[in-house]
């Protein structure tokens, strides 16, 4: 068994600990790494992928909302925790058995900051997604009570995967403010001290199981690489997305001192993705560099 193999395992194992009760409830915060279809609600949005070619390989092979050809990590983690795939909170904001059953924020183009993939014009950011869980939570109450709301919010698991659109459709657009405003040092601790906020107000409403899924090396992916005169990945983006990722490690462990009871993991995806870029056949790939391309359209944006 390789090390990302037992990095993996031991992630599985921490979530069979944590998904102890007989029927697993979580919630799914995050961009379009996780987003189930949440923006084909959203009128304006240009961060879309309800076309073709995106889901031929998903069941039935339609175009869902899921900005892949497949399905998402969150739908892959469903699967092992033997649950259906939560649906998007805005396909049922108002179905409190469907609310009851676990539901998916996630949005294409949210960042951990407001103004984060502003160019989109409508998304999700994480502060809207935590809002809409407090929605979702006042529902749950009115329907079966204050305790049970609470117990129901405790022992659901959290999955949240949010920050790369902080750097690719912010920090790193010459033309945006922040990427002018702040230095990279202050720019992470922008998004750090905010994240502990955010994380902070989802433990006061019941959160207590959360999975934060740290960033990839974003500076390998096709908007970035082309930035290099040779193609290779931006040494610069990815040290800056490691110091992020240590950063969150240490809130993480802070949260855990801080708040009782509470019980948060850093799942570490940074050289999973990694080995999967530098060793593609061994995983089925065949190209990392390329950007995919989409027939009606000129551009498909690769990272949202
Ligand atoms: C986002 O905007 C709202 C409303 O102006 C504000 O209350 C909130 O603090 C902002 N969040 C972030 C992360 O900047």
């Amino acid at each position: 068994m390789s090390m990302h193999r037992v990095v993996f395992a031991i992630f599985f194992l921490s979530l069979a600990s944590m998904a102890s009760s007989a029927q697993v409830v979580t919630y799914t915060f995050g961009d379009s790494l996780t987003d189930v279809g949440n923006n084909n609600f959203l009128q304006f949005s240009l961060a879309k992928c309800n076309y073709p070619w995106y889901g031929i390989d998903y069941n039935g092979g339609q175009a869902t909302g899921r900005f892949t050809n497949g399905r998402t990590i969150g739908d892959i983690i469903s699967e092992k925790l033997g649950i259906t795939s939560p649906p998007p909170y805005l396909s049922v904001p108002k179905n409190i058995d469907a609310l009851l059953k676990g539901v998916n924020y996630a949005s294409g183009g949210a960042g951990i900051l407001n103004d984060t993939g502003l160019y989109f014009i409508e998304r999700l950011s994480f502060d809207d997604q935590i809002n809409y869980f407090k929605k979702t939570k006042e529902a749950i109450r009115t329907k079966i009570g204050d305790e049970d709301a609470n117990r129901h919010c405790n022992e659901a698991i959290y999955f949240i995967g949010i920050g790369s659109n902080d750097y690719i459709n912010n920090f790193l657009q010459p033309f945006l403010a922040d990427g002018q405003q702040y230095t990279p040092d202050e720019f992470r601790e922008l998004l750090i001290s905010t994240l502990d906020e955010q994380l902070t107000i989802l433990y006061q409403l019941g959160a207590r199981k959360i999975i934060f899924n740290g960033l990839g090396p974003l500076g390998c992916i096709p908007s970035q690489r082309v930035k290099s005169k040779t193609g290779q990945c931006l040494k610069h983006v990815n040290e800056w997305i490691r110091q992020f990722n240590s950063k969150i490690q240490k809130l993480i462990k802070k949260l855990n001192r801080r708040l009782p009871n509470a019980k948060l993991i850093f799942a570490d995806t940074y050289p999973l993705v990694l080995e999967l870029i530098n060793n593609p056949t061994a995983y089925g790939f065949k190209y990392i560099v390329l950007q995919c391309r989409h027939k009606y359209r000129r551009f498909m944006l690769a990272k949202l």
